[in-house]
């Protein structure tokens, strides 16, 4: 059985770094965005890079490509796009994931941080769910709660889950790689 992931993003890629730092094999990266700073980061590790504006056209390709490379799961990290329910429902079942900066089902969507802040939450944190045709609504494999502070700002509740998405997201992966989560 295949080993191989590849990762779907549109900004900054910092997940995909701590994926690659983990020392899992990424076969491809694809952005929506040719100025996504994750593209830089996956071209200094010698992964080989695609982008597509067109959502269409993305689906259309990297689909092929999930065949060419026998690959096992597809990651989203930051992927900014709703696939579409033809592309999803063509994969098979909990073959995509994906990475949201809240406690789901609470702040689903656009603007968790600032959800979460809105909402005066005494706490937040990261989600690893699978992706079905909704938006933040698929299964949830693993979660990590974070306390919300009276002072914190966007930011430092930023920087402090993404400190939390670094370790998880490469460990969730690794798991459902090697079988220890019992999703397959
Ligand atoms: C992360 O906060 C993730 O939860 C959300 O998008 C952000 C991506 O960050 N889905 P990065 O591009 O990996 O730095």
């Amino acid at each position: 059985m295949s080993n191989k992931i590849a990762v779907l993003l549109s900004g900054n890629g910092s997940n995909l770094n701590a994926i690659i730092n983990k020392g899992i094999n990424v076969s491809f990266v694809v952005s929506n965005n040719p100025n996504a700073a994750g593209l830089t980061i996956a071209k200094k590790a010698n992964i080989p890079t695609y982008t597509w504006k067109s959502l269409s056209r993305l689906e259309k390709e990297v689909s092929k490509l999930i065949i060419k490379h026998d690959l096992k799961l597809l990651v989203l990290a930051g992927f900014m796009r709703l696939l579409s329910k033809e592309f999803v429902n063509s994969l098979p079942p909990k073959f995509i994931i994906n990475i949201h900066p809240a406690i789901l089902p609470n702040f689903k969507g656009l603007n968790a941080i600032e959800q979460a802040l809105e909402n005066c939450a005494k706490y937040t944190g990261v989600t690893i769910h699978y992706v079905d045709e909704g938006i933040d609504t698929g299964s949830i494999i693993q979660q990590e709660k974070i306390t919300i502070y009276k002072n914190d700002t966007i930011k430092s509740l930023q920087k402090r889950l993404q400190v939390v998405e670094h370790d998880l997201y490469p460990n969730v992966i690794e798991k459902i790689l090697s079988k220890k989560l019992q999703y397959y």
